[in-house]
């Protein structure tokens, strides 16, 4: 591994919270666990959300504009739309359709209802291993069938899949998971990959569930391809989006959910009339519409951020924890650590909470039978993450 050891710049100070200002927050990630553990679990990053999104946000404030909302003589929920079409048009050079695109409060929600709208019970969905969790559940609390395509570790390092491995298993299988970039890896899949995927889905027939919610934190020399814009993808292809993780406002819940084509629409629209979905408030839509919209220097300034911390982590791993191996993220800012070396005799997330007190996401929720790995949420300021590298060894010191 190629191992980064430049000095990572200060923290701009427009992302800078104190240690008092987090734990005085009200979110999951600073209130879950005791005063004296580190929490580097949940997808939420330690810093002020854009200027620009503030802004949007006070607007309404300051007036106490919560009535059923407009925006350009339309329900408010089609500027979302619109500014989603306009940031994938700017970005990436595909034209999804405003029209096709959903705007509703939870991708967890489209997940289930993706499931269950394109799939039977009984069937069989596709799933890359290991998952974000709820992935499995949309699964399994839905009487489909899960078919794990494991992300396994290759030859020259990164992790990939083999479809053949998936070879007997195709029985009835209707729909495709795909998370891009994967969310616990942080591959960001190449061209060739998402083609490959593509070529299988026409080749049996599935729904491809693409869920691109992590695709504004990408670090150098990976790039992210919306699935539908592939040609010939979007027939079968919904693409779910939102600003949650990109810009750090997922309490605002707010999402997309875009249908490649409207007999994909039409077929969703079976099982989920009308306004079955909801959709989300307005802070939430005037908060996405400016962090698409306007918040692109803001996010260029973190995405850097979060690269030097990412290739910090890296190069503190190497150097004092050669036991804990990680294949460097592309994207994301989640780190999935193998710590089967340490030889530990418990869930490797119990451990590290009960004797280093950091709470990190533990591994069997993304896979069952992986407690010898923790996922790491490196979105901190490098003081915390050093902080919690010292913790970690430390602990893995005192049982050496
Ligand atoms: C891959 C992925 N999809 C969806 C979500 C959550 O989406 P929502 O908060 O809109 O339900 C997350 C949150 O971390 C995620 O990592």
């Amino acid at each position: 591994m190629n191992i980064e050891t430049r000095p990572v710049p200060p923290l701009d100070p427009a992302f800078q919270l104190s240690p008092e200002r987090l734990l005085a927050r009200r979110n999951a990630k600073w209130s879950q666990y005791a005063p004296d553990v580190i929490p580097a679990y949940v997808a939420d990053m330690d810093f002020m959300v854009a200027p620009q999104i503030q802004a949007a946000i006070r607007a309404s404030v300051d007036v106490a504009d919560y009535g059923y909302p407009m925006r350009n003589g339309e329900k408010a929920d089609r500027a979302v739309a619109h500014a989603f079409v306009r940031r994938m048009q700017r970005l990436y050079g595909w034209q999804p359709d405003a029209d096709l695109t959903l705007v509703l409060s939870d991708l967890v929600q489209a997940t289930y209802a993706g499931v269950m709208a394109f799939s039977r019970p009984g069937e069989g969905v596709i799933v890359q291993v290991p998952n974000y969790p709820p992935f499995r559940t949309a699964v399994e609390d839905t009487g489909r069938r899960l078919v794990p395509l494991e992300m396994t570790v290759q030859p020259g390092g990164g992790y990939g899949f083999d479809l053949a491995s998936l070879e007997g298993q195709l029985e009835g299988v209707s729909v495709l998971v795909l998370c891009n970039p994967q969310n616990p890896t942080g591959r960001a899949f190449r061209r060739e990959e998402l083609e490959e995927l593509l070529a299988f889905a026409e080749a049996h027939d599935l729904t491809v569930l693409s869920d691109e919610i992590h695709c504004d934190l990408i670090f150098d020399g990976a790039r992210h391809i919306p699935f539908a814009g592939l040609p010939g993808a979007a027939a079968r292809t919904v693409t779910f989006n939102s600003a949650t993780k990109g810009f750090n406002i997922p309490g605002l819940r707010t999402a997309v959910m875009n249908f490649g084509t409207p007999e994909l629409l039409a077929r969703f629209r079976e099982g989920f009339p009308g306004r079955v979905m909801g959709s989300p408030n307005a802070l939430g839509i005037d908060a996405t519409v400016a962090a698409w919209d306007e918040a692109q220097d803001w996010l260029a300034a973190l995405v850097a951020h979060l690269q030097a911390m990412r290739d910090h982590l890296a190069a503190r791993l190497a150097a004092e924890l050669p036991e804990i191996s990680m294949q460097r993220p592309e994207a994301t800012y989640l780190a999935w650590l193998d710590c089967r070396a340490l030889g530990l005799d418990r869930p490797a997330f119990d451990v590290f909470h009960d004797e280093a007190r950091i709470a990190f996401s533990p591994g069997a929720n993304f896979l069952p039978g992986a407690e010898g790995f923790v996922r790491l949420n490196f979105a901190t300021s490098q003081p915390i993450l050093d902080e919690i590298l010292d913790r970690m060894v430390r602990m893995v010191r005192r049982n050496r």
